[in-house]
């Protein structure tokens, strides 16, 4: 046993092919690898859920249990990172995961090289000023010379550069909202969503710095694979971000009211109409914007439409 180990090893040529496999396997396992695309998302916050909620409806199945850090799907060839939020331009641009979604205001602040690839339409807030809400508020010329605390030391910078007021920016990394409260600023300058945070501390809102929604950046450099995965994920996105928008509808209607209704809901080609039991009278189907729905529905009815149903959509593929 001994001696065919030794003559086995000792074979020149046996031992070039050994190496050969053994380097191709390892090239075969990494580029296997390589072909999962690495999305960062956020582990803790405003986005986490969001976020996960999203590539769910994707059709991606993977494990979130707390406390993971990294995991694999079992049915899309990605790998998901969950990283905060403040990390994730960097890590993309370093390539330590390919793609992130996270809030537009964290990537404009970090400034990194990354390409924001889709909006996402969630996690809608502004990056706002915010004052003591017993103070007078005159204008930008409230902050001359005053002192913002703010997580955004780049984003509220270029703010006042812009319209030339010289103010102290205090960075501080969370928990900004208490600030002025215990003497430390004069103004802050932080998120706000539903504006619930400002006001149990006693903060009104004066000026809007930036709108922001969530977005995907993408690292500069994806090879073709990755970018074929990225496009596979943009298009099941863009499908549930439709879905979302719009609302299924059906109504009846009689003949003489189809073609005013028609035109009320022109539906992704045009509308479906089929004939019901009853002579002269049709079912119609259609797509309706989820933002123009309340305005067309009064406008149905005036029409003639009767038993309107409206129902949401899984999924939109356009
Ligand atoms: C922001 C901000 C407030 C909160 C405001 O935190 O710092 O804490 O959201 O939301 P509200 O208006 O609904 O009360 P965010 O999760 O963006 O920041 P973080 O990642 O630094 O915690
Ligand atoms: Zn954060």
């Amino acid at each position: 046993m001994i001696y065919v180990q030794i003559k086995n090893i000792i074979n020149p040529s046996e031992l070039i092919r050994r190496v050969f496999l053994f380097c191709r396997s390892t090239q075969t396992h990494l580029k296997t690898k390589m072909s999962e695309l690495k999305i960062a998302i956020q582990k803790n916050g405003r986005l986490s859920e969001n976020s996960k909620r999203l590539l769910e409806e994707c059709g991606i199945k993977f494990s979130n249990g707390s406390g993971v850090l990294k995991t694999t799907a079992t049915n899309f060839p990605v790998d998901v990172l969950f990283l905060r939020d403040d990390d994730i331009p960097q890590y993309v641009e370093q390539q330590v995961a390919d793609i992130g979604i996270l809030g537009e205001n964290m990537v404009l602040e970090k400034d990194k090289d990354v390409l924001i690839t889709e909006k996402l339409g969630f996690a809608q807030c502004r990056l706002s000023l915010a004052i003591q809400k017993e103070e007078t508020y005159p204008g930008l010329q409230f902050f001359m010379n005053k002192k913002v605390a703010t997580s955004y030391p780049k984003l509220l910078s270029d703010f006042f550069r812009r319209y030339d007021i010289e103010a102290e920016i205090e960075e501080i990394s969370g928990s900004v909202e208490i600030a002025p409260g215990i003497g430390l600023a004069d103004a802050v300058c932080d998120i706000v969503s539903s504006g619930s945070t400002l006001l149990t501390n006693g903060l009104r809102e004066v000026e809007t710095v930036l709108k922001s929604q969530a977005v995907i950046i993408s690292n500069r450099n994806l090879d073709a694979e990755k970018k074929k995965i990225l496009n596979m994920l943009l298009f099941r996105i863009r499908a549930v971000k439709n879905a979302k928008e719009n609302k299924y509808i059906l109504l009846n209607a009689p003949e003489s009211a189809i073609s005013r209704i028609s035109k009320i809901l022109p539906g992704m080609k045009s509308p479906t109409i089929l004939p019901l039991m009853e002579k002269g009278w049709y079912s119609l189907h259609s797509v309706v914007k989820e933002d123009e729905f309340w305005e067309s529905i009064d406008k149905l009815k005036e029409a003639g439409a009767e038993g309107i149903l409206v129902i949401p959509i899984e999924k939109m593929i356009l």
